[in-house]
């Protein structure tokens, strides 16, 4: 079984008016989750993709195997990728620990 597993985007598409995640922060926003999953106890690998096909809608991210995609994500959006990745692993899967563990 693959553990569950936070992909994002970084692909910085350099040509003008080329909206990109990267161009819109998502390393920056990697090291946030991160620190928000050390925080919140959760054990979730971020993987870092090149281009996850929306890039007009970056920053860009999905939770996988087989989760839901997130578009437009700022640092607001944090709380609700930690609720859906809470919500997302299976009963039993150890790749969320819950603050309790
Ligand atoms: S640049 Fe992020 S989805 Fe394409």
């Amino acid at each position: 079984m693959t553990a569950t597993r936070l992909v994002v985007c970084v692909n910085e598409r350099l040509g003008p008016n080329q909206k990109s995640c990267a161009g819109s922060g998502s390393r920056e926003l990697i090291r946030l989750l991160q620190q928000r999953f050390i925080q919140e106890g959760l054990q979730i690998a971020v993987d870092e993709q090149v281009c996850l096909g929306r890039c007009a809608e970056g920053i860009a991210m999905r939770i996988a195997p087989g989760g839901p995609f997130f578009t437009d994500v700022t640092e607001n959006n944090i709380p609700a990728i930690v609720k859906a990745l809470r919500e997302f692993v299976p009963p039993g899967s150890s790749s969320v620990i819950s603050p309790e563990c």
